[in-house]
């Protein structure tokens, strides 16, 4: 199965813990078959995954002689000449930290950025982005930090999904429309909303009401177990206890989507 979800949301509302789940979930029917994308500049998703501090990852950004002899020029030039399609298939398999078949991928930042920038490191990405979502036979799932800003357009008509994550409350909309009009100008079509944190019914019809018109893929409650992980810096549902069937249901919906 090829499956490519990119995870967005505004700051702390849950997308790395999220998509940490998800790529977890998958992994358990579809071994080593998923990718799991760090985009997020401040990169914290190797813990959800249960890949420990002392296990360091070196963002692909900072791979400085593979970016220089991939593309021909020296990583925080700009200008003069280099190749815009460097080789990256390789990338995947040697720069990602694998966990209980979910590989990890660090994207890193790209410094003096601005989308018009560029650059070597840029290229990499980009090029990179592009080999994940448009020709690997992989689930992919990105987590994109509050943009999307590392996928460009030719890449994004091939996400399958774009998910929203919201936290109950007044300005979950004003973000849920910022986020699906990003989405929607590089030309993601399938852009849904996953309600997180969610305590009770009423967070639940607030979430409901005031996002009517986005399509909602599911509600997820506040866990003790997240935060309590999150607090020893362990990932959660970790010790044999199972992942809670909320979070099932969703991965179960994105896999339908998928084959309808
Ligand atoms: N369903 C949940 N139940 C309890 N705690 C949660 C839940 N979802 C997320 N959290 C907690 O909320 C905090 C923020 O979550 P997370 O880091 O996944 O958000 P984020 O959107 O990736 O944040 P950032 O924008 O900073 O990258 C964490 O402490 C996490 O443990
Ligand atoms: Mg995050």
């Amino acid at each position: 199965m090829s499956l490519k979800i990119a995870i967005g949301g505004k700051g702390g509302v849950g997308k790395t813990t999220i998509t940490s789940l998800i790529a977890r979930c998958f992994a358990a029917e579809h071994q080593n078959k998923v990718i799991a994308i760090d985009a997020d500049p401040v990169a914290n998703l190797a813990a959800g995954l249960g890949i420990s501090e002392e296990q360091p990852i070196t963002p692909i950004s900072e791979l400085k002689d593979l970016i220089a002899e991939r593309t021909g020029a020296q990583p925080g030039t700009m200008g003069g000449f280099f190749t815009l399609n460097p080789k990256v298939d390789d990338i995947p398999e040697r720069f990602s930290l694998e966990k209980d078949g979910v590989k990890l991928l660090v994207m890193g930042t790209v410094q003096s950025g601005g989308s018009g920038c560029i650059c070597p490191e840029s290229t990499i990405l980009k090029a990179l982005m592009n080999h994940l979502v448009l020709y690997r036979d992989d689930i992919v799932i990105m987590d994109m930090e509050a943009g999307v800003e590392h996928l460009g357009r030719a890449t994004s008509s091939s996400v399958d999904a774009l998910i929203v994550v919201v936290n109950p409350g007044a300005r979950s909309r004003v973000a849920a429309e910022r986020i699906r009009k990003l989405g929607r100008d590089i030309g993601i079509k399938n852009i849904l909303v996953l309600g997180n944190r969610v305590k009770n019914e009423e967070d639940e019809q607030l979430i409901r009401e005031s996002l009517a018109d986005f399509e909602i893929i599911g509600f997820l409650p506040e866990y003790e177990e997240i935060s309590s992980a999150d607090r020893d810096g362990v990932r959660p549902f970790d010790a044999g206890e199972d992942i809670p069937e909320p979070i099932l249901d969703i991965v179960r919906k994105l896999e339908k989507m998928k084959r309808a």
